[in-house]
């Protein structure tokens, strides 16, 4: 038997309800920030990604999902958005046609990493990006909207940590100080870290062997070396988070694994899913679009797990919904009026009424079953001595009560389902 894929998840019948609600959440909290909706390819060229995430990065090194094609072109499944949504962004000249660019996605992303609960190969995020303003507002709109998506599915025992990473300079003068302070402790760094003190050296800041964490502990901060600039964002951001009462703490070793970013980043935290624990993250790109070819243009996003998230709100039992119904089943009382009921039920899907009828040959008991297990609110009876003298009987399932309709005279049963 062909199974999926290793890392990817089917999203079944009974599942759907919980990402539609949460589609529904954050397709409401952006429009209520006025962003706009993007979708862009599942494909890019991967030099895409491999000049926006950064070459240094694990997603560019070990995790992209890269081919090439017949036409001998190296192609990638995206394994983020930001990048596409940069390129998109250049090529169709968005921002000649609008100073500020408010664009939202809810996409699949491909990243081949080791699987676990919380991580896939294939998953899903929602995420935005903001074109083309370098107002740190911007940044706190950005925490603002996440935190409103998780406040309002429900989730309490989340945490969100920010921090500023600079402006490129401050943070080369700060690298500086950093290879100075590890110089003599590098040797007993683990192997994956002094790697990175060679190519990303920032990077160290995220290792979890317990060795290096220790080193790291007592390490020169970036946040204390910020250039000016940085530091009267950072205090507008913060000031921002605070007027609007969303709780956050600054994490000075939240350094982010993409290599796009510039002044403030920020994740947030969830502490019911285990050790894959963002449950997003995002910052300030302020370089991208211009190392992508376009001109010279701020940016600032996130990007949300959905898997994750879904795995949080179950932990948390955050919220719950309702029993799915339909409107009406349609029991077939004799067998050869099958075609009777299928012009019935017709008609009034055709009014957006949702209908059920049988296409088993069930009997009448098993036809009334299949209407208790949709939870039908009415049932139609099509047939037996009522039919023949051309009458309906449609009975209420939440009384009990039954009414008597002439069988040409749909339109009132309809008035009824409607109410
Ligand atoms: P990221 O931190 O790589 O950022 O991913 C954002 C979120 O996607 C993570 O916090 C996590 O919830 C989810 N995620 C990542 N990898 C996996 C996986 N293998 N399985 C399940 N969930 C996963 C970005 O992608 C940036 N593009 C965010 C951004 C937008 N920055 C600026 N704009």
């Amino acid at each position: 038997m062909i199974k999926a894929i290793t890392g990817t998840k089917d999203i079944l019948p009974g599942d759907i309800q919980r990402w539609k609600y949460l589609e529904n959440i954050v397709e409401n909290v952006f429009a209520a920030f006025n962003y706009k909706e993007i979708r862009t390819p599942v494909f890019e060229e991967t030099a895409l990604f491999a000049r926006g995430i950064g070459e240094e990065t694990d997603i560019v090194g070990k995790e992209m999902y890269t081919f090439t094609d017949r036409s001998e072109t190296s192609v990638t499944l995206k394994p983020e958005m930001t990048a596409s949504v940069v390129r998109a962004y250049v090529e169709h000249s968005l921002g000649i046609k609008q100073p500020l660019n408010k664009l939202y996605y809810i996409s699949p992303m491909f990243r081949q990493e080791r699987p676990q609960a919380g991580r896939f190969r294939q998953f899903h995020q929602f995420g935005a990006e903001a074109l083309g303003s370098d107002s740190p507002l911007i940044d706190a709109e950005m925490i603002q909207i996440a935190y409103d998506i998780f406040n309002r599915l429900g989730l309490k025992d989340i945490s969100i940590k920010i921090n500023s990473l600079g402006v490129p300079e401050s943070r080369e003068n700060y690298k500086k100080v950093l290879r100075e302070y590890l110089a003599d402790k590098k040797e007993n760094l683990s192997e994956d870290s002094r790697v990175r003190f060679e190519k990303n050296i920032l990077r160290i800041f995220d290792s979890k062997v317990e060795s290096d964490r220790l080193i790291m502990k007592d390490a020169p901060l970036l946040i204390d070396y910020l250039d000016e600039e940085s530091k009267t964002d950072f205090e507008i951001v913060k000031q921002a988070l605070t007027r609007a009462n969303i709780p956050f703490e600054i994490d000075p070793k939240l350094v982010r694994g993409l290599d796009y970013y510039s002044k403030t980043t920020f994740e947030v935290i969830s502490g019911k899913v285990g050790s894959q624990s963002a449950l997003c993250g995002g910052g300030r790109y302020d370089l991208l679009v211009e190392q992508l070819g376009g001109k010279p243009s701020p940016g600032m996003g996130f990007a949300a797990g959905i898997e994750r998230i879904l795995l949080a709100c179950e932990n948390e039992n955050s919220f719950s919904l309702p029993d799915e119904k339909i409107d009406l089943y349609i029991t077939r009382l004799d067998k050869e009026l099958s075609t009777e009921v299928y012009d019935i039920a017709s008609y009034f899907r055709r009014e957006n009424i949702s209908v059920e009828i049988d296409y088993l040959d069930r009997s009448v008991k098993a036809q009334m079953r299949e209407a208790n297990k949709f939870n039908s609110r009415f049932v139609l009876f099509v047939g037996g001595e009522e039919f023949i003298i051309g009458a309906l009987n449609l009975k209420n399932m939440a009384d009990g009560s039954q009414q008597s309709f002439d069988k040409n005279n749909l339109e009132e049963i309809k008035k009824i389902l409607r109410k």
